[in-house]
């Protein structure tokens, strides 16, 4: 039996499987089966009402989950699936409220990674699926990661080694008109807006997408952040037990940065003094991670 063949029995079972993806792990459950993904819910400690992403095994399918396709969905699932990209899109009726969070309105996509790629079409059917990490923490980039959170509680890992982006997909509501970037991603704005051939609208006001709290992505160390190398080293010189996270390779930088917080963390290191990089595509997701995770706890 194959690593593929005992995910898909798990799930048939209503059991969760932590899926590898080209983002982050997540925290897979048969999005058909309310009992299922009631236990991510458990497991990661989530709120009840934060939305979890369908993943499907290719863009045709998004008619499937859909009651109406935005044009804008269509043009950016046939040119970014597989890919760090989650649409956020007008529901099917036979999507679950337990999914949603009661909204009219799903989260899907397509990741590209070899295994789960073939585990979701093998499949068949969506697979409702968070970043595999407890509510409010780092999210996994590795088997290993997930282990270290969820431990037992994971029926099974599917281990397709480290996540290769490392940051979680670029979030776009296409429910909107123009589109708006509910999260930062791989896939950055100005490639969507090109794609699109449009200006996206400015995602403002109270975050529409539920999770997106101000502090989220939470090491337990404490997070300073500078726009420099010179002030983070001034910085670190005058804390004690402090070292610098940092890297002039934005793709590096994004594959590393939760391992590193993670590490920081095992090692008991008690500030991280993060360097942020310039606001250019990665960029732009890597500081949002990075002010999340600097920011100060909210009801953790
Ligand atoms: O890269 C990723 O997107 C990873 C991998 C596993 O696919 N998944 C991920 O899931 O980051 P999660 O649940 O940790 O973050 C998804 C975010 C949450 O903030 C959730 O509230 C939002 O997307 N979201 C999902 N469906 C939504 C919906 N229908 N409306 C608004 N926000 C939604
Ligand atoms: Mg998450």
């Amino acid at each position: 039996m194959s690593d593929v063949d005992r995910a898909i029995a798990v799930l048939r079972a209503g059991g969760l499987v932590a899926i590898p993806t080209e983002t982050v792990y997540g925290l897979a459950a048969d999005a058909s089966n309310p009992d299922a993904v009631r236990r991510i819910f458990e497991v990661k400690r989530r709120p009840p009402d934060h939305p979890l992403i369908v993943h499907i095994g290719a863009d045709e399918q998004l008619g499937e989950w859909t009651s109406t396709t935005p044009t804008s969905a269509a043009i950016l699932a046939a040119s970014c699936w597989p890919g760090p990209l989650t649409l956020l899109v007008p529901r099917a009726e036979h999507v679950l409220d337990i999914v949603t969070g009661g909204r009219s309105t799903v989260g899907l996509r397509v990741p590209a990674h070899r295994l789960t790629l073939e585990l979701l079409q093998r499949f068949g059917g969506g697979l409702a699926a968070p970043s595999a990490n407890r509510f409010g923490r780092v999210s996994p980039t590795t088997a290993d990661h997930v282990c270290a959170d969820l431990g037992e509680e994971v029926d099974f890992v599917l281990d397709g080694g480290p996540c290769p982006i490392g940051v979680e997909s670029t979030i776009v509501d296409c429910t909107v008109d123009p589109p708006q970037v509910l999260r930062p991603g791989a896939i950055s704005a100005d490639e969507i807006e090109s794609l699109l051939d449009m200006t996206l609208g400015a995602a403002t006001g109270p975050s529409r997408a539920p999770g997106m709290l101000d502090s989220h992505y939470a090491p337990r160390c404490r997070v300073l952040l500078v726009e420099t190398t010179g002030a983070a080293e001034a910085l670190v010189a005058a804390s004690p037990n402090a070292e610098i996270i940092h890297d002039h390779d934005l793709a590096h930088y994004a594959h590393t940065l939760f391992s590193r917080l993670r590490d920081a963390d095992n090692r008991g290191i008690e500030t991280v003094i993060a360097v942020l990089p310039p606001p250019t595509g990665l960029g732009h997701a890597i500081r949002d991670r990075l002010t999340k995770a600097a920011a100060p706890p909210q009801g953790r």
